[in-house]
């Protein structure tokens, strides 16, 4: 006999009936995983059509647009706001926060829709990255730009592989597969392995010189203890740590031959990329820190568009390297 796997949808039904909770969430969750299916398919046929390019415009963070970006940043936007559900979006390709219904809605979400550009042109893995924060219902009304400490669910799709991860406030990380009718199913808890056997590292290695003169003394001496892998897709990199175990990070540019191009922030977002992961992490058992070791889920952006330095993944790495950073 076949097996019918449990859904997505059925299993976020029960936990939010589980927990006595409202069914808001899972109006804001279908807007969201409508918008990743379409993203899904505009990508998978990208090729075909010729979107996988450039448009010629240069985005907010300076960076060039593909046509991928703009479609997903439509998609998601659109698919935000029809929920009616979102107070205040920030989306990557989007300069100021986007105002969407301040009257009655519960959520702030903090998005990526196309993240890992430099694998578009190869139609290789990308991701869609989200993080959820609530409104206050009771007492002051808080507008401000929240914590990653403060969200209430992280997930990211790994497109066009399928996989979608979710964390949810001290409920777990849990990973779902895109099966042939559409949906995202069979519901599996990660759990970072305790084991070093698995363990893998995941960084840029080309920028190895431009770090910190202790990271890349920890680097010189530690990466022979592990398997490297790096895809340049913040999502499918993470993706490997979450099963496997490990430390991607992306560190403080500070040593570069070319001052001009150190990054002493960090390249990556703090609201729609580190925090995302570093929340997911927490909830896998894991651990995140930033170029001063201190814990990413802490930081309060001053700005939507922050980046920050990430070190992410097992707690006894992130321990070790977070130790190296607040002594440095
Ligand atoms: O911030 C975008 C991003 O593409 C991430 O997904 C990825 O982890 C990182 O940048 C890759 O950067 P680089 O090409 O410098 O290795």
């Amino acid at each position: 006999m076949f097996k019918q796997e449990q859904t997505f949808m059925d299993f976020l039904l029960e936990h939010q009936e589980r927990h006595k909770r409202s069914y808001h969430f899972l109006i804001l969750m279908n807007s969201i995983l409508n918008a990743a299916k379409r993203i899904q398919f505009y990508y998978s046929t990208g090729a075909l059509r010729g979107d996988l390019g450039l448009t010629g415009s240069v985005n907010i963070q300076g960076e060039d647009v593909l046509h991928m970006d703009m479609i997903a940043n439509e998609l998601v936007k659109h698919s935000l706001a029809r929920s009616g559900r979102v107070v205040h979006a920030v989306g990557e390709e989007e300069e100021e926060v986007i105002v969407m219904n301040e009257e009655g809605g519960r959520y702030f979400v903090y998005y990526d829709p196309m993240d890992g550009s430099s694998n578009v042109p190869h139609n290789l893995p990308i991701g869609f990255l989200f993080g959820v924060a609530k409104r206050n219902l009771e007492g002051k009304e808080d507008m401000h730009l929240r914590a990653g400490r403060e969200y209430i669910a992280a997930g990211m799709f790994v497109i066009p592989t399928g996989t979608f991860t979710i964390a949810l406030h001290n409920a777990g990380c849990w990973r779902f597969h895109l099966d042939e009718t559409f949906n995202y199913v069979k519901p599996t808890n990660m759990v970072l392995p305790d084991s070093r056997k698995t363990w893998e590292l995941s960084f840029n290695s080309a920028n190895r010189g431009t770090y910190a003169l202790p990271i890349q003394k920890w680097i010189a001496e530690n990466e022979r203890k592990y398997a490297f892998r790096y895809l340049g897709a913040l999502a499918g990199d993470f993706h490997r740590i979450l099963t496997n175990g490990g430390l991607f990070m992306y560190p403080a540019i500070i040593n570069h031959p070319d001052p001009k191009k150190n990054r002493p922030q960090g390249k990556l977002r703090l609201m729609y990329e580190a925090a995302v992961v570093s929340f997911m992490c927490r909830e896998a058992g894991g651990h995140a820190v930033d170029e001063d070791g201190t814990p990413i889920l802490d930081i309060v952006p001053q700005k939507p568009h922050q980046r920050t330095a990430l070190y992410v993944g097992s707690k006894p790495l992130v321990d070790e390297i977070g130790k190296i950073l607040r002594e440095k």
